[in-house]
């Protein structure tokens, strides 16, 4: 499957037009990787954003798990967002394929369409609930 067909299949991308995701495409980096890499390390700097294509990880905040993640989910968006350290640590938990975006290239593609930006303030807003409830 061609990396069009991969971000197509993602919902955060999936309003996006044939020639974005084409241009998404480009500028992202298929990168595979062994059970147990640390891909987000809370408390570091980041400059990556991953999407993952096959795979799951485990998020820890504070220690803690507070959520696995797998095929469509994303994360390392929020030390992109504020230019602040990771938030948490991102461990996989299997054999994981990702999507990766440098910050170079996600910013412009986040501030550049509404609804991909829309959706990552969907995805945090339901983050707070969570906290919250
Ligand atoms: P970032 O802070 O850049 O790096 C760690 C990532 O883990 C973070 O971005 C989010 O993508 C993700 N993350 C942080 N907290 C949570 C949470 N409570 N639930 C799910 N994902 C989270």
């Amino acid at each position: 499957m061609s990396a069009s067909d991969l971000l197509a299949a993602i919902p955060l991308f999936s309003k996006l037009s044939k020639r974005d995701l084409g241009q998404l495409a480009r500028a992202t980096h298929e990168t595979d990787y062994e059970t147990g890499t640390v891909l987000a390390s809370a408390g570091e700097p980041g400059r990556f954003f991953f999407v993952i294509v096959e795979g799951e990880a485990r998020v820890d905040v504070n220690g803690e798990p507070v959520r696995t993640l797998g095929p469509g989910d994303y994360f390392g968006e929020m030390a992109l967002i504020d230019r602040r350290p990771r938030s948490a640590t991102v461990t996989t938990t299997s054999p994981m394929r990702c999507l990766v975006l440098t910050q170079i290239e996600f910013r412009p593609f986040a501030t550049e369409q509404p609804d991909v930006a829309w959706a990552l303030l969907e995805a945090m807003v339901q983050r707070v609930r969570d906290i919250e409830s």
